[in-house]
């Protein structure tokens, strides 16, 4: 055991939501603050666009496949879709009410009395395989828009797409963006909050589909996976607010005078990150070259060139610049996906895959295959000074 000191607890470290505690290992991929996320290694520039499968795969293995190896993944997806006619009655009888981030986890909760098999490696792939299922079925019950059958041979997220038959979107630019985004988001790193809750909430050994659940609560929060659909409602408001052929002195003033005001301006910023987030510069990328002209992607474009030079100015603000919320949901709206309230949901639908992974590492392979142990930190008792 080496006794290297990889990090020291001081006072001021309390109460700072474990903020670069090491606590264990991360298989899947890692962040680093200047370059950006990786996953098992391969930067977001070499797999932004690949087939989802492919990215599945990487994560699930740690390894490319090859042509042959990724075939029979896909085929293993495939016959791991279906859901039992009970689970999807259960999931449109759902209340409407409420955001949909709650419906998701009942329905996560609904899918491990119907599906769960309480094995984390069999639940994993289930899970992962079940889900386009599970939320398109939600998405469409609650929009009432007739869900397309699953045919999950026509690949992962092309059936996702085709299932929700979104009303009036090209299901070409809409299954591209679907694929693009969720290879976006699919994991993390292993501290982000709703990866961390699920991997807590398993460390009790809760089985896969309620440790989603429970993780899908946290990704819920605006101050995660809801960062998307606040930072469109931010982006359209300074489109109301200055116009889309505002100069940059309208879009530096609107913000100096949001800041001076406490309130808030969404979209930069990130735990981790030290630079513009990669992923966000791979959605720029895009959005330029598809939907230059759009009034959004207009605006979107002058908050990212004036936002960092109005943020550096305060000096609590220790990353100033974009981060991917500030984009991805402009992405999914511009390319025929007008829901800000499924935003997150579409996060969901990602991040269970990177989660459902981590948890198998720390159940089934951390410590030599004994598992890590039930997550304990320790609070110091402070009397509480109520005036
Ligand atoms: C993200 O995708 O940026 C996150 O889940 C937030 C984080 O890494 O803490």
């Amino acid at each position: 055991m080496s006794s290297d000191v990889l990090f020291e607890i001081k006072k001021e470290n309390l109460e700072t939501g474990l903020r670069g505690y090491p606590i264990g290992y991360c298989t899947t991929s890692t962040v680093d603050p200047t370059k950006g996320l990786f996953y098992s290694e391969k930067s977001i520039d070499e797999i932004a666009f690949r087939e989802p499968e492919e990215v599945i795969y990487l994560l699930y293995y740690g390894k490319e496949g090859n042509k042959e190896e990724i075939q029979k993944f896909k085929k293993e997806l495939e016959r791991r879709s279906n859901c039992r006619p009970e689970l999807i009655q259960k999931i449109k009888e759902l209340p409407k009410e409420g955001h949909p981030m709650a419906a998701f986890s009942c329905a996560l909760l609904f899918a491990g009395m119907y599906e769960g098999v309480n094995e984390y490696r069999e639940d994993c792939l289930n899970l992962i395989a079940k889900t386009p299922i599970i939320v398109a079925h939600l998405i469409t019950s609650r929009e009432g828009w007739e869900c397309k059958p699953s045919n999950p041979s026509i690949g992962y997220i092309e059936n996702f797409t085709k299932m929700l038959n979104v009303p009036n979107a090209n299901l070409k630019t809409l299954t591209d963006t679907f694929k693009l985004f969720s290879n976006l988001h699919f994991d993390h790193g292993g501290g982000n909050l709703s990866t961390f809750v699920g991997k807590a909430v398993a460390s009790s050994l809760e089985d896969m589909y309620g440790s989603m659940s429970a993780a899908m609560c946290a990704l819920a929060g605006p101050r995660h996976g809801k960062a998307n659909q606040d930072c469109l409602e931010f982006n359209q408001e300074v489109l109301r607010d200055v116009g889309e052929d505002a100069t940059d002195e309208a879009v530096k003033d609107l913000l100096k005078s949001r800041l001076e005001d406490n309130r808030l301006v969404f979209g930069f910023g990130h735990a981790v990150l030290r630079v513009e987030d990669p992923r966000a510069t791979v959605i720029y990328e895009v959005l330029n070259k598809k939907f230059v002209d759009r009034p959004l992607v207009k605006i979107a474009n002058k908050l990212r060139k004036n936002g960092p030079d109005i943020l550096k100015g305060n000096p609590k603000i220790q990353d100033p610049y974009p981060n991917v919320d500030a984009v991805s949901g402009t992405l999914l709206l511009e390319s025929g996906f007008p829901y800000p309230d499924y935003f997150t949901l579409i996060f969901g639908l990602a991040r269970t895959v990177g989660i459902a992974i981590q948890i198998v590492y720390e159940r089934c392979e951390a410590r030599e295959g004994k598992g890590t142990p039930i997550i304990r930190p320790k609070y110091i008792y402070k009397k509480r000074d109520m005036k």
